[in-house]
């Protein structure tokens, strides 16, 4: 199976506005096989013959895709115009007029009526970059104004997210880059020594208040000695959660390590505290600036 490695992930942003994801980029998401086993496990769940669906942030609209395939009658909103277009020749051939592709903004659009399930994945891990709490909050205000409740189920229903301090060796061949680094998540790493196990920083459900920030004041009592050089981050996406039996369906996304701007050595036992603070969809840069590792 063709894999996407971790350093894919995030190159091809590169000259580009930060949510701004060209269509080669798109090519990568849809070979991301973990991500899109989730996607459509958890589209699986949700819906069925008749659901109302609405895709936000549709990009190529493979989700609609799979929704459509069920049975559900789908609105995709794609801001991006090639990206939009694309979606629109590719979705007529696979269901033909299943899905209306609407070229728009997802912060100010609204469906003509209520909808069944609401469909977003505009995700990066940290909840970094992309704007999903922007555009799911900007949603459920306008939809709850036009509509009343209930509010849709939402795919990701939840999102937990953990730190943990790490030693990273960020030296190539001899060279030193203190440079940010993603990671996948189950493949081993051998550049990585975690000084202590994550700790969950962050949880909510998309049903109930967003928040406005991602905020950090972890303790951590260190297992081995080394020096904490940088943090790893991890972002589960609980995409539909089950009930009988409970579970959920799971994405969790690549990890990213983030450099301290000065390394702390540790001896084992010692406590140590992680904290940051910056707003979902900053760009890592904001989380850098604020990361402080102190000893206590
Ligand atoms: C991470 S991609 C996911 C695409 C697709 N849902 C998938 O799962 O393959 C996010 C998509 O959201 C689109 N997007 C970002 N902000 C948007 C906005 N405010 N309104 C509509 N689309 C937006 C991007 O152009 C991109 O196509």
């Amino acid at each position: 199976m063709e894999r996407v490695t971790a350093a894919d992930l995030d190159a091809p942003h590169r000259g580009y506005p930060a949510d701004v994801i060209p269509l080669q980029y798109h090519a990568h998401m849809l070979l991301d096989e973990p991500r899109m086993e989730a996607f459509a496990r958890a589209v699986d769940l949700t819906v069925g013959p008749g659901t109302r669906v609405l895709d936000l942030g549709a990009g190529t609209g493979v989700l609609s895709y799979f929704a459509a395939r069920r049975g559900a009658h789908v609105t995709a909103v794609e801001r991006e115009p090639g990206v939009a277009e694309t979606a629109r020749a590719a979705l007529r051939e696979a269901v033909g007029d299943r899905v209306t592709l609407v070229h728009a903004d997802a912060r100010e659009f609204l469906p003509d009526g209520p909808v069944d399930v609401v469909l977003c994945e505009m995700l990066h891990v940290g909840l970094l970059r992309e704007r999903q709490i922007e555009v799911v909050a900007a949603f459920k205000h306008r939809y709850l104004a036009r509509f009343g409740g209930p509010l849709p189920r939402f795919v990701p229903e939840a999102c937990v997210q953990a730190v943990a301090p790490v030693a990273q060796d960020f030296s190539y061949r001899g060279y030193h880059v203190p440079a940010p680094v993603f990671q996948e998540p189950f493949a081993a790493q051998p550049r990585t020594t975690p000084l202590a196990p994550p700790a969950v920083f962050q949880r909510f459900f998309y049903s109930d208040p967003l928040p406005r920030r991602c905020e950090a004041s972890v303790a951590f009592t260190v297992e081995g000695a080394g020096v904490c050089n940088a943090v790893r981050l991890s972002t589960k996406n609980l995409l539909a959660l089950t009930y009988d039996p409970p579970g959920s369906v799971d994405w969790l996304m690549n990890h990213l390590v983030v450099p301290l701007p000065a390394p702390v050595p540790v001896a084992a036992g010692r406590r140590l505290t992680v904290a940051f603070g910056y707003c979902p969809g900053d760009e890592i840069p904001a989380l850098r600036d604020s990361l402080r590792v102190t000893l206590s």
